[in-house]
């Protein structure tokens, strides 16, 4: 069963049955609350950026170019790091592929779409979100995203979701709480928040507010989840 661990704001490191390590958003060396430094992730073999900010992308090259990792994001954000030497497999919202390791569809996310480190601006993108078919369980990781009514096409397809609480940048519980409403999932790990004081919450307020909707999953950098 794919084990997730999460390392703070948005970024989680992923195993798979057949070995296969995935990091999402990977914002690791400047992230005051992650677990672990970058060096300390160890083997990789995909990395995933649901847009290319900072917090979510910054890592990203690097990581890539110390372990060899394929990068999967948007066409824009792909382009971006093959200019940097990186390869990588693009794709775009509403697109889906079946890797070896599962199937990866891109969602939609209301967000802003500077890449980090593309000083031109041309690679600007728009920001997404991913749907994860892993070892038998749908996982959605949002991104960072407003929320959207588009969220209801996903309704009975997600055991697990991964939303923002952080308000300020995305979401803020209240609308987290209404995108759980539209998602349906089984089980929401709330995420991008308590990172900075702008976006402080309670994780507690939110899981008091989805009440009976789905379990809610509060993970600490470094706890680790199996759905
Ligand atoms: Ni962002
Ligand atoms: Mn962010």
């Amino acid at each position: 069963m794919a084990k997730l661990t999460f390392h703070g704001q948005s970024t989680f490191t992923v195993e798979t049955d057949d070995g296969t390590r995935l990091v999402i958003d990977p914002f690791f060396d400047d992230n005051p609350v992650s677990d672990i430094k970058r060096a300390d992730v160890g083997k990789v073999d995909y990395v995933l950026c649901t847009h290319g900010h900072y917090d979510h992308f910054v890592d990203a090259i690097p990581l890539c170019r110390e372990t060899g990792a394929t990068l999967i994001s948007t066409f824009e954000i792909v382009s971006f790091a093959e200019t940097q030497g990186i390869d990588g497999h693009p794709m775009h919202i509403g697109g889906g592929f079946d890797f070896p390791f599962g199937r990866v569809k891109m969602t939609a996310a209301l967000h802003g779409g500077q890449v980090h480190g593309d000083v031109t601006g041309q690679f600007t993108t728009v920001p997404g979100g991913f749907l994860m078919h892993l070892d038998g369980k749908r996982i959605y990781h949002a991104g960072d995203t407003a929320l959207l009514l588009d969220m209801q096409l996903l309704r009975g397809k997600v055991d697990v979701a991964i939303l923002p609480i952080g308000d300020n940048f995305t979401m803020g519980p209240e609308d987290a709480v209404e995108a759980v409403g539209f998602i349906e999932p089984r089980v929401v790990i709330p995420v991008h928040y308590n990172t900075w004081p702008l976006i402080e919450q309670d994780p507690g307020y939110f899981a008091d507010l989805v009440g009976e909707r789905a379990r809610v999953e509060v993970m600490q950098p470094g706890d680790v989840f199996v759905p």
